[in-house]
């Protein structure tokens, strides 16, 4: 077997490597059954106890009350940019956005194909999207407010939400979420990609609020509504099994490795220090963002040339350093820091990013 190197790709992202350990030994016989997840029926015990088990350990994690449901949806969060817009757009309200860029961008323009009267309340793009607007002005005439918490190509994050008052909080989360702990009571709807933070690709966590599903129109197709996966607990048809049981392992190992999200938070929190503190005190590097909306997960940064940063993902890759490519729209350099990627996976970046520049520099 290969040595195994440091992912730090944003997107499927590094997984715990107790997780995969664990995949791997049941993989022909979980939990005594003599078969995978992957063979078994999503209608059999098993199957059930693993979903119940991945949604209880959501609800703990996230102090979610009885009034939210947690679903495992296909068609990734791509797909919630409409079904959002589908479910909780009210007759004579707007749907309120925050634009800050790339994946917000494309929230709007879903909820712009549906017809939607969309108010964007605010936006980054007048600084090229390297902030989050502050002193958000809300009018209560609105279905919902949506944001995206963390914005993986900009490398931008919430780090408070607005006061909305009775109009819900509707977050894209998809790169964000299960790395800090957050007050969940002003949010409708969040919806997550698994694979940076809870797991592989192809699940996407919805978290709705009871009252969302009052709002659900009649004449939308079964397989996008909201509803539907409420009242059969995401079974309507067959689910994601396979990466549903891997996103149940990975909040297992942040119960039980890590001991929930306010210590992932604070590890998280150690992490973004150690490199924003390297960035700022130096001059080779730099980092576009503005300081109070910096990532904790996404840190993107730029070399003087485009010739300098190809041989620095090269030579990163060379040494096990993986993934530190940034999104073919912005170019530059990007290490993504999800929940897997332990402290000391981000000293050996900062250590390899001060040799380039000694060797470069
Ligand atoms: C914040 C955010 N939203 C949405 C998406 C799109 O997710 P998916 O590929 O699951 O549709 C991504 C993917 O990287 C993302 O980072």
């Amino acid at each position: 077997m290969g040595k195994r190197v440091t992912v730090f790709n944003p997107g499927p992202a590094m997984l715990p490597d107790p997780v995969l350990e664990r995949v791997q030994t049941e993989m022909l016989d979980f939990a005594g059954t003599g078969m995978s997840v992957m063979e078994m029926s999503h209608r059999s015990k098993q199957f059930e106890g693993v979903l119940n088990d991945a949604v209880s350990r959501i609800k703990r994690l996230l102090r979610l009350g009885e009034r939210y449901h947690v679903l495992f949806l296909q068609g990734g969060a791509s797909l919630q940019f409409a079904m959002v817009p589908m479910n909780l757009a009210q007759d004579g309200k707007s749907v309120a956005y925050v634009d800050t860029g790339s994946w917000a961008s494309k929230a709007v323009k879903e909820a712009r194909l549906l017809k939607k009267d969309v108010t964007l309340v605010a936006s980054s793009t007048d600084r090229d999207y390297t902030y989050i607007p502050k002193n958000i002005a809300i009018d209560e005439n609105l279905s919902y407010l949506h944001l995206t918490s963390n914005n993986t190509i900009r490398g931008t994050q919430w780090h408070y939400f607005p006061e909305s008052g009775d109009v819900p909080l509707v977050s894209d989360m998809s790169s964000d979420i299960f790395s800090r702990l957050f007050n969940p009571e002003p949010f409708g709807l969040i919806y997550a990609g698994a694979q940076k933070n809870a797991g592989p690709s192809g699940v996407t966590i919805v978290i709705i609020r009871e009252d969302m599903l009052e709002r659900t129109p009649r004449d939308i197709p079964t397989m996008l509504k909201y509803s539907t996966f409420t009242e059969s607990n995401s079974l309507y048809n067959t689910p994601p099994c396979f990466a549903i049981y891997v996103v149940g392992l990975v909040m297992q190992w942040l119960e039980e490795n890590i001991g929930g999200l306010e210590n992932m938070e604070d590890l998280n929190r150690r992490k973004a220090n150690l490199i924003y503190d390297y960035l700022d005190n130096q001059d080779f590097y730099r980092n576009p963002v503005e300081r109070d909306s910096r990532s904790w997960m996404n840190v993107v940064f730029r070399l003087p040339t485009q010739e300098l940063e190809q041989d620095f993902i090269q030579e990163a890759n060379q040494v096990g350093l993986v993934g530190l490519k940034g999104h073919r729209s912005v170019g530059g350099c990007r290490a993504s820091l999800y929940n897997a990627v332990d402290l000391k996976a981000v000293e050996s970046l900062v250590d390899f990013m001060k040799e380039f520049v000694r060797s470069k520099g």
